[in-house]
């Protein structure tokens, strides 16, 4: 081996050796981190134990030895906010009557004379018409039987369409709880009701007619089926009931039944 030759050998020996060196440096002075070997702050360290002496005695000192007779305080209620009973409002008798009558119409009536009772092309509105406010009898006539031909409503004629029979289809209560929820809704009144024992007189005088009414047969006059109003739509009712009187005197007694007569005669003197 010439002279020349080895010193190159050396040479490249020499520049692996510093090319090994320079790696092993490197990864010495910029180790790769890895994770969780990280060591844990002697100072974190302490606030955790003192934190945990403090706290364990504080809950040590009031929890009562964690005893249930301890932390149980007895007697007590969830309070009920003012104006929350938890019960749905008490509906009146009258109030039931007319809700009976709404299922009624929604089940029967809605379909032509709408929700809102003003109708829709040829079938005639019930707001305000004259045939729901005035004289029940007619009214009564209407449902039962059902109308056709030429008719006049709140000045506007009607006639294009039929209205159906719907003896057929309600009982008399049924009539009777429907006439008053379209009185009551759409003609506003509600001091009196129409009641199944007036439909039942109806039916018998009218139910027997083979086909529909038309407006000219129906009386313009303001005729009250006959009947009396049912004791619970008296206003006074309730009063008489809160103070019961020790002796019911007949006088009195009799002078209530006649004033109630006199009320209907003046109804039906009135509508006559
Ligand atoms: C199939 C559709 C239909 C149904 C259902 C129906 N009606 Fe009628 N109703 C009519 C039509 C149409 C007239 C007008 C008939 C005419 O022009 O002669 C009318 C007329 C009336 C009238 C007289 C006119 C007025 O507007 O005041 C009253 C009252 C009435 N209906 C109440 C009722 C009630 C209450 C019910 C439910 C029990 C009912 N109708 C169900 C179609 C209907």
């Amino acid at each position: 081996m010439s002279e020349q030759q080895e010193n190159r050998d050396y040479d490249h020996k020499q520049s692996v050796r510093d090319c090994a060196s320079i790696a092993n440096h490197q990864t010495e002075e910029n180790p790769k981190p890895h994770q969780g070997t990280e060591p844990f702050p002697v100072w974190l360290l302490i606030i955790c134990v003192i934190i945990l002496i403090v706290g364990g005695s504080y809950v040590g000192a009031n929890s009562g030895g964690f005893e249930f007779a301890n932390n149980n305080k007895s007697g007590y209620e969830p309070g009920v906010p003012a104006g929350l009973s938890g019960k749905a409002p008490e509906l009146s008798e009258f109030e039931k009557y007319v809700k009976g009558g709404e299922a009624v119409y929604k089940a029967v009536c809605n379909g032509c004379h709408q929700a809102t009772g003003a109708g829709q092309g040829q079938i005639p509105p019930l707001v305000e018409s004259e045939w729901v406010i005035n004289g029940t009898e007619r009214f009564a006539q209407i449902v039962l039987n059902g109308i056709r031909g030429p008719l006049i409503v709140k000045g506007v004629s009607y006639g294009g369409q039929e209205m159906p029979a719907q003896k057929g289809a309600l009982n008399n209560k049924q009539v009777a709880q429907v006439m008053t929820y379209v009185r009551s809704k759409f003609g506003n009144i509600n001091e009196s009701i129409v009641t199944k024992e007036m439909i039942e007189i109806a039916r018998q005088k009218f139910g027997d007619r083979p086909n529909q009414y038309t407006s000219a047969e129906l009386s313009p006059a303001q005729t009250m089926l006959p009947g009396d109003q049912p004791e619970w739509l008296a206003p006074e009712e309730p009063e008489a009931e809160a103070e019961p009187e020790p002796e019911p005197e007949p006088a009195g007694e009799s002078a209530r039944i006649d004033s109630g007569q006199t009320g209907n005669e003046l109804i039906n003197s009135k509508t006559t």
